[in-house]
């Protein structure tokens, strides 16, 4: 079924192969003996956990070629599971922090993407995420480095640790990026509160909301999320893998749909929790008993809640 995938962290499609090849070619040295043992770490208590393990594996990725090569490998998994539209995060403070430079990541990103749409016929965007566990002035900072590549970017986005870090002081970093065209997102409600998304959308005015699970918890929250279209990017598998909900089949889809929200379905990141967006439609309509009609709503929404068409 031909779906956009609207949430998706590209540094989170970046399997244990992957980061061996990686760390031969640059010669980092990896805590892990095996593709065997990193695998096996991917067992995680909470959210924070798993970021400790993504943020350590990315530290491969240095040269334009690496970044190339993991966007390429990703949107050609992607189409081979009926993506034809992707908007694709990605974390620039994760590798400026670690002296990568912001053009090696972006050119070399937006390389890979061309070359995998041009054989797959999928489209690709690229929204830049501030992490919001890091101090307002640095995504500021970044924010203005991001400027020479606007051209190349759709929109801003905020993700990283959430609890104990509410959205709505990153409001100048969101009022620029506004002025500036691009669209906004915010991750909110994945562990944090419904007050969480309250801010986003108030203070932030994203468009989209990431996550956004507990919404459920607060009706007058639903209504305006209902009433306003705005859409909800879940990612089923990761709220499993991340012990937001006990098991697939416990997952809050269903009453986000019955509530009349936009609802998509998402991977988030696909090399840590399990698969990617084709098999978590594939499992989700399993788990969740979810009607042919269902499906097809949910994938034209993706297409609905998307911010550029092919
Ligand atoms: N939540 C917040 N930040 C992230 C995630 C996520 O699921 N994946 C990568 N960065
Ligand atoms: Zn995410």
């Amino acid at each position: 079924m031909p779906k956009a995938e609207l949430h998706i962290h590209i540094e989170g499609t970046l399997e244990p192969e992957m980061v061996f090849e990686l760390a031969a070619r640059n010669n980092v040295a990896l805590p892990y003996a095996s593709v065997d043992h990193l695998r096996a770490a991917h067992a995680f208590a909470d959210l924070s956990h798993f970021l400790d393990l993504y943020y350590a594996c990315m530290a491969v990725l240095r040269t334009e070629d690496d970044f190339a090569d993991l966007a390429a490998v990703y949107l050609r998994k992607a189409a081979s599971q009926g993506v034809t539209h992707a908007e694709i995060f990605f974390d620039p403070q994760a590798h400026t922090s670690r002296g990568v430079d912001l053009g090696v990541v972006v050119r070399g990103l937006r390389r890979g993407l061309d070359t995998a749409s041009a054989e797959t016929r999928v489209h690709a965007d690229l929204i830049a995420c501030f992490l919001r566990d890091r101090p307002v002035s640095e995504a500021l900072d970044t924010l203005d480095a991001l400027e020479p590549f606007f051209g190349s970017l759709i929109g801003v986005g905020l993700d990283s640790a959430e609890v104990g870090f509410p959205p709505g002081q990153f409001a100048p970093v969101f009022d620029r990026a506004r002025e500036a065209g691009l669209h906004v997102v915010a991750h909110a409600g994945e562990e944090g509160p419904a007050q969480y998304i309250w801010e986003a959308l108030d203070v932030l005015g994203i468009e989209r909301v990431d996550h956004g699970v507990r919404a459920l918890e607060d009706p007058a929250l639903l209504r305006r999320l209902a009433t306003d279209r705005i859409p909800l990017t879940t990612c089923p598998l990761s709220n499993v893998r991340l012990r937001g909900v006990e098991k697939l089949s416990d997952h809050p889809l269903l009453d986000l749909l019955d509530a009349g929200l936009v609802v998509t379905i998402n991977s988030d990141d696909p090399a840590y929790f399990g698969g990617y967006v084709g098999d978590a439609f594939v499992e989700a309509r399993r788990e969740l008993d979810l009607s042919d009609e269902q499906l097809r709503a949910i994938a034209q929404y993706s297409f609905d809640a998307s911010f550029t068409t092919s």
